[in-house]
């Protein structure tokens, strides 16, 4: 199967970025760990980090044509923000994880609310990068059953 990691604004700096929040890993590392997981199952990985809305949801558009079958999202900052985000995903109707580093709820009262959770398969937040790769395991048993 195909399986899309989409990557919202400023998690290019992972690993400078926050640390104490974020973690020590950068993206490459989380990126590089992703894929080989889905090599070792057999399946096809791709993914993309952007600062820029816009093509985020371009990025959606085209995963509808395609045929990925499954996306794991960080939107980072637009996860608070974006209609047009959830709008995108609504309409390719692509399953999909949603991920955070961080603990959201431990945070600032705005980063408790979500416009994907409750369009979302599931939601990781808190484990670091380690979320990812729970919801890589997630993504691979929903698309074998
Ligand atoms: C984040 C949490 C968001 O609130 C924040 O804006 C981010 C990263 C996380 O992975 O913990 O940029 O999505």
């Amino acid at each position: 199967a195909s399986i899309l990691v989409l990557h919202g604004p400023n998690l290019n700096l992972l690993g400078t970025r926050e640390p104490g929040h974020y973690g020590a890993n950068t993206l490459e590392d989380i990126n590089a760990t992703l894929t080989e997981q889905c090599h070792r199952f057999g399946h096809h990985c791709m993914s993309l980090q952007s600062n820029a809305e816009y093509e985020l949801i371009e990025r959606i558009h085209e995963a509808r044509s395609e045929g990925v079958d499954f996306i794991i999202f960080n939107p980072a900052a637009f996860t608070h923000t974006s209609v047009a985000l959830r709008d995108a995903l609504l309409a390719v109707a692509i399953p999909f994880i949603e991920v955070h580093l961080s603990n959201v709820y431990k945070r600032e009262a705005f980063r408790h609310t979500s416009y994907f959770s409750d369009i979302a398969e599931g939601v990781i937040c808190g484990l670091g990068a380690e979320g990812y790769q729970l919801a890589l395991t997630a993504a691979m048993s929903r698309l074998e059953n």
